[in-house]
């Protein structure tokens, strides 16, 4: 007599066998959190009959289940029942690098494509995952990885394949453009405008990862990997973080016509990619000054074709889930046309190239000082010690005495030069937090 089971894990193999093998591609779909549920959704209400979801797997899943995904949906906890059932398209939406990872080369070892938005996972280990997939005949695609529902990684991996790029440039973190926006436009502390981001749910209680760049630099090793065929590690990335940027930055920032963002920026160099994310100064008029709260830009320079913009939600639940949906459908159209076409084969021509931080630009310095006279003439004379020229000293009037912030910009120089100037800098008995240094990205 056949078990009767309340238990979705157990009633899997009923469900399969009642339902008839169509011609639709069949998805299954792990992580059901805010882009998976967004996910469902689409592909529940959406009228494409070409996609069939199949399995939603998530730990924990009875708290999971909703009324408005059908009835003939698997629901379960255990990944094994994924792999050996006859979905064509693995959704991995947990994030993490464990055990998404193993995830997603079960997945692949078991013949099945995989679309991901995982940003960590692709950053650390998106070329061998690639050929895992390349060499099983199997696809992988990870358009949502980076700036969640802007189509740029397949933008670069399709459209923009016939240029040879050298430079990525771009606004990642949803979470870093808010804050510092609303520093811009609001002329409030950095932690208020945390605050306020947390309680928006902008950001996460421990924000660490976007404030500091992390988020940011794993995004930008993925661009590199799909614009640049250049594969560096997200750690070796110099990331600087923008808890230090300052409501004063914004004034002192506007007299020279610019604004300040978290930017991330790759450039390749012969055999060198320079790369680094952080806070710098871009020109107020420029896409990047122009880019409000949560929205993500990048821009591509290419050899051929020039600049090209990509603007838009860089995050949230339905529109990320629209880019994993049409990496989906891109999936399921190569799988039924029996076709193993996929977008540029990034694994076969990355290159490891050395990697650098040592961008030449003009600088923004910025100083708070207990005001006494000879303050200019001493950094100065640092300064000349290092053979760097100053190019404008700023102070605005109005200031308390005491925390007096004061800026001098710099004429282009390696920031290799710059790095022993602004410690001996720093360390003067009148500089009361450590000088700011940011580039200045004309
Ligand atoms: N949210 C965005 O705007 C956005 C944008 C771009 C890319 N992404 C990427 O999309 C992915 C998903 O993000 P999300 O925001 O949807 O995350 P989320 O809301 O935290 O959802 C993750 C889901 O996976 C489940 N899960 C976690 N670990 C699991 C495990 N070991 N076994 C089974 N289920 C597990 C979680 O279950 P619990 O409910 O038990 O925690 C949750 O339901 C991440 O890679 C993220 O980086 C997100």
């Amino acid at each position: 007599m056949a078990k009767i089971s309340s238990n979705p894990v157990e009633d899997a193999p009923a469900a399969q066998s009642s339902q008839k093998r169509d011609a639709a591609c069949r998805v299954a779909l792990v992580g059901f959190g805010t882009v998976g549920r967004a996910v469902a959704k689409i592909l529940c209400e959406g009228t494409d009959r070409s996609l069939r979801l199949t399995h939603i797997c998530n730990r924990n899943i009875e708290r999971k289940k909703q009324p408005w995904v059908p009835a003939d949906v698997v629901w379960t906890e255990d990944f094994q029942t994924v792999l050996s059932s006859d979905a064509d398209i693995v959704i991995e939406l947990i994030g993490g690098l464990s055990p998404a990872e193993q995830m997603v080369r079960g997945a692949l070892q078991a013949g099945k494509s995989v679309v991901t938005a995982n940003k960590q996972l692709i950053a650390h280990h998106g070329p061998d995952l690639l050929q895992l997939a390349n060499s099983l005949g199997c696809q992988l695609e990870f358009g949502a990885s980076v700036a969640g529902g802007v189509p740029v990684l397949p933008a670069l991996r399709t459209g923009l394949c016939g240029d040879r790029l050298h430079g990525i440039a771009g606004i990642l973190n949803g979470t870093c453009n808010y804050i510092l926006s609303r520093i811009e436009n609001a002329r409030i502390p950095f932690s208020e405008a945390l605050e306020e981001a947390q309680a928006r749910g902008y950001a996460e209680a421990d924000a660490s990862e976007d404030l500091d760049g992390g988020d940011a630099r794993a995004k930008l090793a993925i661009l590199a990997l799909a614009g640049l065929q250049t594969r560096v590690a997200p750690e070796t990335i110099r990331a600087r973080t923008i808890r230090a940027v300052d409501a004063v930055d914004f004034d002192y920032a506007a007299e020279l016509g610019c604004t300040v963002r978290q930017i991330s920026r790759a450039d390749l160099k012969g055999t060198t990619l320079f790369a680094e994310v952080g806070p710098s100064l871009v020109p107020i008029s420029s896409p990047f000054g122009r880019v409000q709260a949560n929205q993500n830009l990048v821009v591509t320079s290419g050899q051929y074709g020039g600049d090209i913009a990509f603007l838009g939600a860089g995050a949230g639940g339905d529109p990320t889930a629209v880019a994993v949906v049409s990496d989906v459908k891109f999936v399921a159209e190569n799988l039924a046309a029996r076709s193993n076409a996929s977008r540029r084969d990034v694994a076969r021509y990355v290159s490891t190239p050395a990697t650098s931080s040592d961008f030449e630009t003009p600088w923004y310095l910025r100083f708070f000082v207990r005001d006494q006279p000879g303050i200019v003439a001493k950094l100065a004379g640092i300064l000349a010690t290092h053979h760097l020229n100053i190019d404008a000293v700023l102070q605005k009037p109005g200031f308390d005495k005491a925390t007096l912030p004061f800026v001098i910009t710099l004429e282009p120089c390696r920031d290799s030069l710059l790095h022993p100037a602004l410690e001996q800098m720093s360390a003067l008995d009148f500089a009361i937090r450590p000088c700011l240094c940011l580039p200045i990205l004309r």
